[in-house]
């Protein structure tokens, strides 16, 4: 069953009904001022980092789900008198039945537009280029064929700035709410005459009849936002906030002659003021910059300026790839979506979703390696300076903290370090950038360690530092030892804890010089081409040669300590038990060692990629998707931590984790097997699930890092959409593998492994400056790939990186 429609021109999902089966969400903002917005105007707006520059409250975990947001409130009045229940553009808070309405979540923007008694509201929502504003435009129709007169109320809450203080420190919180009005400009100032330097701000352009900014006085004492007292009243307390909780709205008196439009525009915005600059008069905080921002969109012209620009900067950021291949579900996952998911999560990384609270991690030193690898080609600059940040909270040692901070850009020391994959991702991070740009001045940079500017090295050396660092601590049966844990953030063979109070991530663990990880060494096997061209380029034979033999070393070792008999190991725990083998009782088969070994074409000679992957679909698919162990743990497991925590069928315990069956689909495609690949994607891609949106119950237009496993009694219900390295892989999946346009240090690699139904496709790939038409013919895709370029046959599949401004014409046979 479906919620809504895609409608791929306008590249926005059209929800037809606000009663879907999750709030379904959008996010406003690319550059430091973000919202989040539900198909129910619900959510919460933050300036670059969702913890501690909250600027609106948002109450996770309540019920109703979704209760706070930016609202408006509609309602019409006749000689004193209301006509009929309040309303809003996006049904909730007030839940009143609306005659029609319709969300559009588009990149970046968000239309909500209720219909109620012949009155038509549409709100339009943004973040501008360039502004640390979120813009709302309201057109109220009277569709009717006798004037209307019509109350409404803006409605915002905000939040204390610091989001985990607001949630818990009430004794201090309910006495320090300050605001400053000033005309229809609600700005709150709360602890600005001590140390901040910011504060945020709502305004309007209307002429308004009143103003509340005291929450109890707007709600009431005994109200909730389906009901509040004032918009009951058809009034405005005109209330000052003094202590307890500020908010900020207007209301504005209309009356529309038949067939007559009116407009507003609301603002929310963040204003930072140097010392200097702090005030206007004693004690009243200085506007000027917010006035400036309220002028710009005072004039219609300027939101749509605003909304034009932005949907300037989405088509040209999107014409980088795109893709026609007659398949629609494809195409408008590659095209739109995917990307678009990519740069969420680069922006946001795993701060603020609807299952991330935006007080938690900070950014991931693995998840942003990932990241990259989907955003790489959209965002060049953005992503050096991201690599750059997160290699200054390396180690010297070539470990890393497993998180760093996004306003600090230091690591975190709660969590520390010791994910022993975490080096290893930023070799694949940096060869990804490095294959996509050409840049190679960037290893040459001086970078620091642990953010010391007086033990800094170039990125060359990070890089080292972090593929010796597997070397430097191997175990056992010389496969690298695992730490805490390896991508698989709960595979804790170190952690042995039995105390319900700790963390698995953080508690105790011991440091074990016995658990391996076979994942670590497929992955060292995986990047050691890349590393070993890279130490050759800078002139480092040595490094290259040691690389190599290191690489040869680890196969050897995984097939000899890392092959179960008919699939790769997992790993060996503390006391040197096998994971992940037949002859364990659960968790027999992992699909990361699966995924990964094919990748790495680990054990080639011997067949082991066909066989691994073979055994992952016979084990391991399912109609949703392939789960990431089975069968679940039943137990929990001492020995090995939080992946036997979770109840059968969840998460890390046999749930379908979307992130790494995109390995698997580059196992398929490397391996020879490209409808295998296009298959599993099929299964976890959105747009294909959308028929099935009851069941999955997440946004069908973006993945989820988790569809419910076969063990589990929910099977095939997602989880945790939006904030994923879900959307990198399988953007990477896709467009590398299956479209098979993949980046290589010289050149664009065009290798096409399309489904065997997509018969042509044109694409379109911007490459270093330089335009590749390319035209494919698909015969057979299993077949030998052979290219032209302008009329011109080429030698092999990789087309050389043509002049910056140039346009390639190409040709592309396969079969
Ligand atoms: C989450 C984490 C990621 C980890 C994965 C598997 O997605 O963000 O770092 O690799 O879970 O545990
Ligand atoms: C939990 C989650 C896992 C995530 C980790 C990150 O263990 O289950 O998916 O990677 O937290 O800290």
């Amino acid at each position: 069953m479906r919620f809504g429609r895609f409608d791929d021109a306008a590249r926005e999902y059209v929800i037809e009904t606000p009663r879907t089966p999750h709030p379904w969400i959008n996010y406003l903002g690319a550059e430091s001022f973000f919202s989040l917005v539900s198909n129910t105007a619900g959510g919460y707006s933050f300036y670059r980092d969702a913890r501690l520059r909250r600027l609106t409250r948002y109450r996770y975990n309540d019920v109703p789900q979704d209760a706070n947001g930016r609202y408006l409130y509609i309602r019409e009045w006749k000689d004193g008198v209301p006509v009929g229940p309040a309303w809003n553009p996006g049904w909730k808070p007030t839940k009143t039945e609306l005659d029609s309405y319709e969300c559009r979540h588009g990149l970046g923007r968000t239309t909500l537009r209720g219909e109620k008694n012949a009155l038509r509201a549409t709100v339009r929502m943004l973040v501008p280029l360039g502004e640390t504003a979120e813009v709302q435009e309201l057109v109220l129709e009277n569709r009717s064929s006798a004037a209307k007169t019509v109350k409404i109320h803006s409605f915002v809450e905000f939040c204390l700035y610091n989001a985990l203080d607001d949630f818990t420190n009430f004794q201090r919180n309910l006495n320090t709410g300050q605001v400053e009005i000033e005309g229809a400009g609600i700005y709150h100032v709360t602890e600005y005459r001590e140390r901040r330097d910011h504060f945020a701000w709502f305004w309007t352009d209307a002429a308004i009849a009143g103003f509340d900014s005291d929450r109890e006085t707007f709600i009431g004492r005994d109200g909730d936002y389906a009901c509040p007292l004032a918009v009951e009243k058809g009034a405005s307390g005109n209330s000052v906030a003094d202590g307890w909780s500020p908010v900020a709205s207007h209301r504005i008196e209309w009356t529309l002659a038949p067939g007559e439009k009116k407009r507003a525009v609301f603002v929310l915005g963040y204003t930072e003021n140097a010392a200097a600059r702090k005030w206007e008069k004693p004690g009243v905080a200085n506007k000027e910059k917010a006035r400036a921002v309220q002028a710009r969109f005072a004039d219609p012209a300027g939101f749509d300026a605003a909304w034009k620009a932005l949907e300037a900067f989405w088509t040209d950021k999107l014409s980088r790839f795109s893709v026609q291949t007659g398949d629609e579900k494809l195409d408008r996952m590659a095209n739109i979506w995917n990307q678009y998911q990519c740069v969420v999560t680069y922006n946001l990384a795993r701060s603020a979703s609807f299952f991330e609270s935006g007080i938690g991690r900070g950014i991931g030193f693995r998840d942003t390696c990932q990241d990259m690898l989907g955003f790489v080609h959209l965002m060049p600059e953005k992503a050096r300076e991201r690599l750059f940040d997160v290699a200054s909270t390396q180690f010297p040692d070539g470990g890393a903290y497993h998180q760093f901070q996004p306003l600090t850009k230091r690591g975190n020391a709660d969590i520390g370090g010791n994910f022993n994959d975490d080096p290893l991702w930023l070799v694949m991070g940096v060869a990804g950038y490095l294959k996509e740009t050409g840049d190679w001045a960037f290893l040459t940079e001086s970078v620091p360690f642990d953010n010391d500017p007086k033990n800094a090295a170039t990125l060359f050396e990070h890089l080292k530092r972090s593929f010796n660092h597997v070397t430097d601590n191997m175990g056992p049966h010389g496969l690298p030892l695992i730490g805490r844990a390896d991508w698989n953030d709960c595979l804790n063979l170190n952690c042995f804890s039995t105390d319900p109070n700790d963390s698995f991530q953080t508690s105790g663990n011991k440091d074990g010089r016995n658990a391996e990880s076979v994942l670590i060494a497929q992955m060292f096997v995986y990047a050691a081409p890349d590393y070993v061209e890279i130490c050759k380029r800078m002139g480092d034979g040595a490094e290259a040669e040691r690389a190599s033999k290191a690489a040869a070393d680890m196969e050897k070792a995984i097939l000899k300590s890392g092959w179960d008999g008919e699939w790769f190991l997992r790993a060996w725990d503390d006391r040197g038990g096998k994971v992940g083998s037949k002859d364990c009782p659960d968790g027999k088969i992992f699909i990361e060692t699966q995924g990964f070994g094919a990748m790495a074409r680990v054990g080639a000679a011997e067949g082991y990629p066909l066989k691994a992957l073979d055994a992952a679909a016979k084990h391991l698919d399912t109609p949703h998707g392939a789960v990431i162990l089975d069968p679940p743990y039943q137990e929990y497991h001492l020995e090995l931590g939080e992946v036997s925590s979770y109840p059968p069928g969840y998460k890390e315990n046999g749930g379908i984790f979307c992130h790494n069956n995109p390995w698997l689909m580059i196992g398929e495609a490397r391996n020879g097997r490209p409808d295998r690949a296009f298959a599993y994607w099929k299964k976890i891609a959105p747009a294909y699930r959308e028929e099935i949106s009851e069941l999955h119950r997440m946004e069908p237009y973006v993945y989820a890092q988790m569809i419910a496993g076969k063990g589990s009694a929910r099977h095939g219900e997602a989880k945790n959409s939006w904030l994923t390295g879900t959307a990198a892989w399988n953007f990477v999946a896709l467009s590398q593998w299956i479209v098979g346009v993949r980046p290589e240090f010289d050149g664009l690699r065009v290798e096409p492994r399309l489904p065997s139904h997509v018969k042509k496709a044109t694409l379109r790939r911007v490459y270093r400056g330089a335009e590749y038409l390319i035209e494919v013919d698909n015969r057979n895709n299993t077949g030998e790939v052979r290219l032209s370029a302008d009329g011109a046959a080429v030698d092999g599949c990789v087309l050389p990186a043509a002049p910056a401004g140039s346009s390639v014409r190409v040709k592309a046979v396969v079969g």
